[in-house]
């Protein structure tokens, strides 16, 4: 079949070693023949491949070879998350059109991985309105990824404030990256204080892999260690991005498949 994309057929022998100390670990690798983060997780949750939306895939042969690059890792499933911010005047009902157009343009190019579409959620002054003003665009039935700002920081209680109405809304919060966050890493009783609050936690892969440097790869690995993260994202943007997800093996599971 012309130009179908298959998972990766043999996982990482490294992935299954005998040793107890490395069985529980989440570790990167330095080399690229054998990828298996896609094997282990099977839904990659959290990237940006949908086509002028945002700052991730500007046009369909980006986002084609976004698909097909994540597809060789051996995922059975990708959802977009494209950015629901102010900049983008990005909603449900925009993201909807740009998905269901770029569907036909994936059903063209014959590539058989299974696609969803949801949205990542910048908690910003706008993003109540999104929460009053109809369903948000979830995660299976009400799994939100969101994101914080990285600039115009927030008090933890003005975000836990936030992260409150939306479970009372019954959304679920996952939060994206929370290892770049670098001004709550100042403190890390805010990073406490967003797990209390309800967060489900999730990675970026490439925070492993050194794509944020050194200081988030090791923020990420004190939140491996401490068993805090639930899922694992590759937050692609562009298609050269999934280059440092093929140094990255996972030894352990993540939630990753309830999606
Ligand atoms: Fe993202």
């Amino acid at each position: 079949m012309k130009n179908a994309v298959y998972a990766h057929p043999n996982p990482s022998p490294e992935a299954h070693g005998s040793s107890n100390f490395l069985k529980n670990l989440f570790f990167p690798l330095l080399s690229s023949s054998h990828p298996n983060i896609g094997e282990r997780l099977q839904v990659d949750m959290h990237a940006h491949w949908l086509p002028g939306v945002d700052d991730g895939a500007q046009s369909d042969r980006e986002g084609l070879a976004m698909i097909r690059g994540l597809a060789e890792l051996g995922y059975r499933k990708l959802i977009a998350t494209p950015h629901i911010k102010k900049q983008y005047e990005n909603n449900p009902q925009i993201l909807k059109k740009a998905y269901d157009r770029f569907l036909k343009v994936v059903a063209q190019n014959e590539i058989t991985v299974e696609l969803g579409l949801a949205a990542e959620y910048m908690l910003d002054e706008g993003f109540e309105e999104h929460l009053a003003s109809g369903p948000l665009l979830t995660l299976r039935d009400n799994y939100v990824l969101v994101e914080l700002p990285h600039h115009n920081i927030q008090m933890l209680s003005a975000i836990q404030k936030t992260l409150f109405k939306l479970q009372v809304e019954g959304y679920r919060p996952i939060l994206a990256h929370p290892e770049r966050y670098s001004y709550y890493f100042e403190n890390f009783k805010t990073i406490e204080g967003l797990k209390e609050a309800g967060c489900l936690f999730q990675l970026n892969a490439m925070s492993l892999a050194g794509y944020e440097g050194k200081e988030i790869t090791k923020r990420a690995r004190k939140l491996l260690d401490q068993e805090w993260y639930e899922f694992v994202g590759s937050d692609v943007h562009n298609p050269q991005q999934i280059n440092y997800l093929k140094k990255v093996s996972l030894t352990r599971e993540f939630q990753n498949r309830a999606f």
